[in-house]
Parts: C-alpha cells; sequence; structure tokens
C-alpha cells in the first residue's frame, strides 16, 4: 500500500478539515484521533472517496507515512502535546518532523524544539490561524523551527493550503524554534483588542443611544465598507442574526460572559517581560476576566442601584447627553467611529512593537512587513489595515510605532478629537470602554514629552535612596528629603 504524504493526529473541527484542505491540494493524508469511531466515521463519511486513509495507533499511524514523516499535531495545547510526542518519539526516525499546529505556549515550543531536535528529529511550532473556515479553505500559517526543514519538506505543502493574497500565499518562514508560536500569540493578542473594542463601540451604541441590534449591525456594516476587516464584518452578522426560540436579536439572549484560552493573556505576560506597553490587550484580556465574574457584578451592580440596560438612561437622557456633550446621536455616531477607528490601530501598533522588540530579545529575525503581508488573508485579525501595516514596515523595519508612519499618523491627526468626545461621552454615562480609553491613554503617553513620572522618581527617592537623574545636567542624584523638614 502506498504511503501517505503526511500524518495528522487530532480530528477535532481544526485537525479535520486541515485534513480535508490538505487531501484536496493533491496530498495523501493518514488520520489519527485518540477515540477510534471519531477516526472511522471521519474517513468512511466526511473523507469518503478521498486520500484520506485511518489509522487506530501511532504504531500503524507512523508506519503509513512517507520518510522523512511528517506528522502533524492538531490537538489542545498544554500536556496532551508532550503526552503524544512522549508516545510518538520511539517509533520516530532520524530526519522525521513533528509539526505542532495548535495553538502552544511559546516557551513549551523551545522546550520541545530542543527535546527533539536533540534526537535528530526535526520540530515545527506552526501558528495557524482562521478558524474552521480558514483551516477548510485557507488559513495564514505561520510556521518556526529550522528554515532548512520548512524549506526542504513544508514549504511547498504550505503553500498550497495557505489563504491566497494578491501578492502571494498567506504562510511564510517566521524564524526559528517558538518564533511560528510566538507570532500566533502575539496574533492572537491583537485579536483580543480589536475584538473588545467593536464590543465597546456596541456597549455605547446601545446604552447611551438605545440602538437595538439590528440598528448596531446596520451601522457597523457601514463602517465596514470604508475601513473593513473581518471581525467588523462578522460582528455585523451576529448582530443581525434573531433567536430561533424568541424571535429577538441572539445576541440579546447571549449571557454577557466571555472564555479564554490564554494566548492573549501571554501575549499581555511576555510584553511585560519585554518591557513592552500593550495597554489596549492588557484591557481586552482585563474586560475577559470581568466578564467571568458575572455573579459579582450582578451583586455589586445591585447595591447600586443599576439592574439593567434602561439604568444607563437610555432615550431619557438622550436629549441630557445632548446638553451635556453638545453632541447629538448622528454627532456620537462619527466621534465613535473615529474611537474604533484609531483604537483598533492602536491594538495593532501594539502587536507590532512586541514583535519589533522579541525579534531582538529571542534572537527571532522576525521581517515584520512579510508578517503583515501574511495575516492579510485567511487569519482572523485580517483587515484593510494590513496593507499599510506591510508597507510601513517595509519602509522602515526599525520603526518606533505604527502612529508616527505616513501611513498612519495623518488619521491620527484628523480623528483624536472625536476619539476623545466618544471616551468622554461613554465614561460620562457609566459605560466602560476600558480598552478604548486605554488606547487614548497610550497615545496620549506617546505623544507626551513629559509625563508624571519625575514625581513617582522624587518618591522612590523618598523612601528607597532610589536616585534620580536631572533634566539640567548629567549624573545620577540624590536628596535627603528628611532634612530641613
Ligand atoms: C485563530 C483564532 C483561534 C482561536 C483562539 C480563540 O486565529 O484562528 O485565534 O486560534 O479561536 O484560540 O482564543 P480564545 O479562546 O482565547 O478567545
Amino acid at each position: 500500500m502506498p504511503k501517505s504524504d503526511i500524518g495528522l493526529i487530532g480530528l477535532g473541527v481544526m485537525g479535520r478539515n486541515l485534513a480535508l484542505n490538505i487531501e484536496s491540494k493533491g496530498y495523501s493524508v493518514t488520520v489519527y484521533d485518540r477515540e477510534p469511531d471519531v477516526t472511522e466515521r471521519f474517513v468512511s463519511e466526511t473523507a469518503a472517496n478521498r486520500r484520506i486513509s485511518p489509522a487506530y495507533s501511532y504504531k500503524e499511524l507512523v508506519g503509513s507515512v512517507s520518510r522523512p514523516r511528517k506528522i502533524m499535531l492538531m490537538i489542545k495545547a498544554g500536556a496532551p502535546v508532550d503526552s503524544v510526542i512522549d508516545q510518538l518519539l520511539p517509533l520516530l526516525d532520524n530526519g522525521d518532523i513533528i509539526i505542532d499546529g495548535g495553538n502552544s505556549y511559546y516557551r513549551d515550543t523551545d522546550r520541545r524544539y530542543d527535546r527533539v531536535s536533540e534526537l535528530g528529529l526535526s520540530y515545527m511550532g506552526v501558528g495557524i490561524s482562521g478558524g474552521e473556515y480558514g483551516a477548510l479553505n485557507g488559513p495564514s500559517i505561520m510556521p518556526g523551527g529550522d528554515e532548512e526543514t520548512y524549506n526542504s519538506a513544508l514549504k511547498e505543502l504550505l503553500s498550497a493550503i495557505a489563504a491566497q493574497a494578491e501578492d502571494g500565499p498567506c504562510v511564510t518562514y517566521i524564524g526559528p524554534r517558538s518564533a511560528g508560536h510566538y507570532v500566533k500569540m502575539v496574533h492572537n493578542s491583537i485579536e483580543y483588542g480589536v475584538m473588545q473594542v467593536i464590543a465597546e463601540a456596541y456597549d455605547v451604541m446601545r446604552k447611551v443611544l438605545g440602538m437595538s441590534a439590528g440598528e448596531i449591525s446596520g451601522t457597523f456594516a457601514e463602517w465596514n465598507q470604508e475601513q473593513s476587516s473581518f471581525l467588523m464584518e462578522i460582528t455585523a452578522e451576529v448582530l443581525d442574526r434573531a433567536d430561533a426560540e424568541t424571535g429577538q436579536p441572539l445576541v440579546d439572549m447571549i449571557l454577557d460572559t466571555a472564555g479564554q484560552k490564554g494566548t492573549g493573556k501571554w501575549g499581555v505576560q511576555d510584553a511585560f517581560d519585554l518591557g513592552v506597553a500593550v495597554p489596549t490587550i492588557s484591557a481586552a484580556v482585563e474586560a475577559r476576566i470581568m466578564s467571568a465574574i458575572k455573579s459579582e457584578r450582578m451583586l455589586v451592580s445591585s447595591s447600586f442601584g443599576r439592574t439593567g440596560l434602561r439604568d444607563y438612561g437610555i432615550g431619557a437622557v438622550r436629549g441630557a447627553i445632548e446638553g451635556a456633550t453638545g453632541c447629538d446621536a448622528s454627532s456620537l455616531l462619527r466621534d465613535l467611529k473615529d474611537a474604533l477607528y484609531l483604537s483598533t490601530v492602536m491594538a495593532y501598533a501594539e502587536g507590532m512593537k512586541m514583535l519589533q522588540v522579541a525579534s531582538r530579545e529571542y534572537g527571532y529575525g522576525l521581517r515584520c512587513h512579510e508578517i503583515a503581508r501574511i495575516w492579510k488573508a485567511g487569519c482572523i485579525i485580517r483587515s484593510s489595515l494590513l496593507p499599510r501595516v506591510q508597507e510601513a514596515y517595509l519602509e522602515d523595519a526599525g520603526q518606533v510605532s505604527l502612529v508616527t508612519t505616513r501611513q498612519f499618523s495623518g488619521d491620527f491627526r484628523r480623528r483624536t478629537g472625536g476619539w476623545r468626545r466618544a471616551v468622554m461621552t461613554a465614561l460620562a454615562h457609566g459605560v466602560p470602554v476600558p480598552a478604548m480609553s486605554a488606547a487614548l491613554s497610550h497615545f496620549d503617553n506617546l505623544t507626551s514629552p513629559f509625563l508624571s513620572a519625575n514625581l513617582v522618581q522624587a518618591q522612590r527617592d523618598y523612601f528607597g535612596a532610589h536616585t534620580y537623574q536631572r533634566v539640567d545636567r548629567d549624573g545620577v542624584f540624590h536628596t535627603d528629603w528628611l532634612k530641613g523638614r
């Protein structure tokens, strides 16, 4: 029996769709799932009449793939990956390649890379974005590991299955060791930020302007024509969907508690380690944490007399808003559009900055313009911003911030007024906009020649003799603050 081109472990929705995608590009695949029934059903039903064959043990899987073997793991990040590697290693030979296509923590990937490489095998940590649709029809792929292995064994296959942008397939060699999973972590961190700022715009529209889900859907759809993104597009669709049971907008029937699997949190933790400020992304992770403490929020909100949407003074307060801020509904919407747009750019700016610093610190040698290029299609953060991000990094790989680039600085100059007014109006009405306001403060910090840290440094010197520098001459100074009190 002829051997398969690749083995794939894990037939969850991503694994299944990736297997179908790979096969549709002319490769044969052997699939394995720890549930034999799942393997059996997939191969005999969805994958019937395709060059996809089943394996019911790791031994059978390894024996059925041509050498050097490519074995792709599409399983839950964390301990399951180590466990599968443990079981595969005794069965594999020199030169074989283990490919982890999940959302693994990049430090785990470094550890696994070392372990597998020492045994004479290759380990590739590959970020894959695009959800189930992308896996089937073309994801954005972020492969990290040895470049030689990528070029000789994976480039052709991954280029065939990736999403295709106008300037080529959405895959490129990212960098050594864990670089692929690192970049995927940053992709997801940006994803958290963008999702949160969209959700905040929605919240302002419903709580301050009293707009219905359908009206908000129409507004996002309209905004998306000007500045489009996948996340905005699906948001308009989500808001337009009615609940089959009640006929109400489905979004109104969904509990306001969002889950998270960790990539955004890891991103923020790593940004702290690198000393890179990511306030928009960090606020988005914190917003998910706040969403999860629903019972605490219910308790505290009722003790402050807030029990529902009406307590934001919808409608009745509309006149008062107009009086207080001098804005009407249509100018608030215009401002909100600016706030959403610039906050979104800040989320990308923070992520891109992380990539620049991580590239240096971790020796990844990242090419940021290439990363922007492969995010242009297939992935969750694809957006009409990305061609401009690509261009900005092509022009200057070491730029200080996207904010100052030719591609974006004009928008910041023109649209910050609306951003400020929208944030102020939200705050005045008690509508939390943590990511939009954090993004704005990030921008204000970045554009401030003087911050308040002179005072913080003086405080440090007062209680801990931590010394300070002066604005008027070089040197390190300390004041005996108690003397002469
Ligand atoms: C993607 C997504 C994908 C997944 C995230 C969701 O790029 O295709 O990011 O990887 O949907 O893991 O992350 P949370 O569960 O943490 O929201």
